[in-house]
């Protein structure tokens, strides 16, 4: 497809904990001038248990109601919340498109052990995210396909600094 080089962008980083989204969308953010949107810090922030999965959609919802003010604007939009559904990620795709976005979807992954490793030693979560649960998630977890990736506007790309 077609990418527009200016303008209203939103980014989609997806994958599983511990496959690098935060660290990726933060290099994105500073490179591209963008708003990057994570709700695992807004939930920090608001002392929000990380595991209230009630509250996080909430403070999903509320990114994505500012997200779509800031493509409105024609501003660069980063969401990192896993999208592990390609529905989540068709519903991002589809409306960012009616405020004349382009939209880009990233993929990162690792093998499941060196995921549980990094989340280990992140050390974040309370209680720590057991390695029966990073099995059940990589069941869970829709990687996107070729075919979902054609409906995606190519990736832009910068002069890295
Ligand atoms: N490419 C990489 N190689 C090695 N370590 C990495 C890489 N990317 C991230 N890490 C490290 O792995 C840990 C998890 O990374 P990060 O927090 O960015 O993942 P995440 O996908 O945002 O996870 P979550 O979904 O839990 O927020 C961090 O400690 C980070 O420093
Ligand atoms: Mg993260």
């Amino acid at each position: 497809m077609d990418a527009s080089k200016e303008g209203a962008r939103l980014i989609i980083v997806c994958g599983l904990p511990g496959s690098g989204k935060t660290t990726y969308a933060m290099d994105l953010e500073e490179n591209l001038r963008a708003v990057r949107l994570a709700p695992d810090e807004w939930m920090t922030a608001l002392a929000i248990d990380l595991y209230d999965e009630d509250s996080r959609g909430k403070v999903e919802m509320l990114q994505w109601q500012f997200g779509q003010r800031l493509l409105a604007l024609g501003l660069v939009v980063i969401i990192e919340w896993g999208t592990w559904a390609k529905s989540e990620r068709d519903t991002l795709r589809l409306k960012a498109r009616t405020l004349g976005a382009a939209v880009e979807l990233h993929y990162l992954s690792a093998p499941v052990d060196v995921l549980f490793d990094r989340i280990q030693r992140r050390g974040r979560e309370e209680p720590p995210i057991g390695q029966d649960a990073m099995l059940r998630w990589l069941e869970i977890f829709q990687v996107p396909t070729s075919e979902e990736m054609e409906l995606y506007d190519q990736v832009y790309e910068f002069n890295s600094k």
